[in-house]
């Protein structure tokens, strides 16, 4: 029957951890997927997840299902974090939101509402480069896909003249995807300046923005600081779309626990994509998984865990930060002629190398260490244990 189905590539992302697997060396290091790691290359399961996790069990909760929306208690917590307590739209009740299956759900989600109701474009615009998955997401929804300016190859940071002209160039209208914070590949964030101007040209040309926002409190520690982009495009009226994961910030991975929501014109227009949130989602996977959004909603609404769970947030953010120093100073130690600023100016759980594929498969076939070929590491990956074995590694592919 399958004859004519042709063989896949592997995941770029997910078929880096599949070649780790195999590799039998205990140097190996895997720093293909961005899931954060302890002190000691341990996946990490946050205390307070597992008091959340405790007090939900103990409550002894029925297991029926959820409305096709998701647990409202969590979607209405998880609105208040992202928009702010003083959020305008969700104070006057205009938000319509549900909860997804994590981030890539919620993207899944955005993508089908956009192309079944967007009336003015069929064609999303992503930066240049953007998160693997982005693309087969709006693809497999129906819009055709199209890049912007955001890297500078030069400088390994953002190329912000590139960005604004093809942000101006777009036909009026545009849909466009743009990361929070944390921006995944390159770990590049515009300032908060930027996103000022940013937010001005998108309103002058009118178009609309789609915002990605999987790193919430991963970037800087803070989380009113990494969502001053969402908030600020909120303030200046855009009416836009969010998609939120709860993957990196509570560990939540493999829970899949996230919301999607539109910022509406009023309570009558919330009413109306609230139906039609539901008419796509009931044909999709009927209604979302109930045990980490339970989770979520403790972490989110108990105010002693809550505290809790933003320490801990911090103290993974501070960690990949030490480590970016740590990587940057070894780098020098060993006499690395290359200028490597950008690991420790880069935010979040990545840092975009700067390195070509030829050096990333040679990173793997003679160092055991595997990321994803656009030399893009994950730094929640890096311990000091396996540290120094990956700036050896460095120096000795870029030395030539
Ligand atoms: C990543 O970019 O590594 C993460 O967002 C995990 C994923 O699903 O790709």
């Amino acid at each position: 029957v399958w004859s004519n189905v042709p063989a896949g590539p592997p995941d770029p992302i997910l078929g880096i951890t599949e070649a780790f697997k195999k590799d039998s060396s205990p140097q190996k290091i895997n720093l293909g997927v961005g899931a954060y790691r302890d002190a000691d290359g341990k996946p990490y399961v946050l205390p307070s997840v597992l008091a959340a996790e405790d007090k939900v069990i103990s409550e002894r909760n029925d297991k029926e299902y959820l409305p096709i929306t998701g647990l409202g208690t969590f979607t209405q917590a998880a609105a208040v974090l992202a928009y702010g307590t003083d959020s305008k739209p969700l104070s006057e009740g205009r938000v319509a939101i549900t909860q997804s299956l994590s981030g890539t759900g919620a993207l899944r989600i955005a993508g089908a509402f956009l192309a079944r109701h967007y009336p003015h474009a069929k064609e999303i615009y992503v930066p240049s480069p953007t998160w693997g998955n982005h693309i087969p997401i709006f693809r497999d929804s129906g819009l055709e896909v199209k890049t912007y300016s955001y890297y500078d190859k030069k400088t390994v940071g953002l190329d912000f003249e590139g960005l604004k002209k093809d942000l101006k160039a777009m036909p009026d209208k545009s849909i466009v995807l743009l990361h929070a914070c944390a921006h995944n590949p390159t770990g590049i964030d515009p300032t908060e300046a930027q996103w000022r101007e940013i937010s001005d040209v998108i309103k002058s040309k009118g178009h609309f923005p789609l915002i990605d926002n999987a790193y919430l409190g991963f970037a800087s520690g803070s989380v009113d600081k990494d969502a001053f982009a969402l908030r600020h495009f909120v303030e200046e009226g855009h009416q836009l779309i969010l998609c939120q994961s709860f993957a990196k910030n509570m560990g939540l991975y493999g829970e899949r626990v996230g919301t999607f929501s539109v910022v509406c014109a009023d309570k009558e227009e919330k009413a109306r994509v609230d139906s039609q949130i539901k008419i796509l989602v009931r044909p999709m996977y009927s209604n979302p998984p109930v045990h980490g959004a339970r989770v979520a909603s403790t972490l989110l609404t108990d105010k002693k865990l809550n505290a809790q769970w933003l320490a801990e947030v911090k103290g993974m953010a501070d960690r990949i930060i030490d480590m970016r120093s740590t990587l940057f100073d070894l780098l020098h130690e060993l006499g690395s002629k290359k200028k490597w600023d950008h690991i420790k100016n880069q935010i979040g759980m990545f840092a975009y190398l700067g390195i070509s594929p030829e050096q990333v498969d040679q990173l793997a076939r003679e160092h055991h260490i595997y990321l994803t070929r656009d030399g893009r590491i994950s730094v929640a990956g890096v311990t000091k244990h396996n540290v120094r074995h990956l700036a050896e590694s460095l120096h000795k592919v870029t030395a030539n």
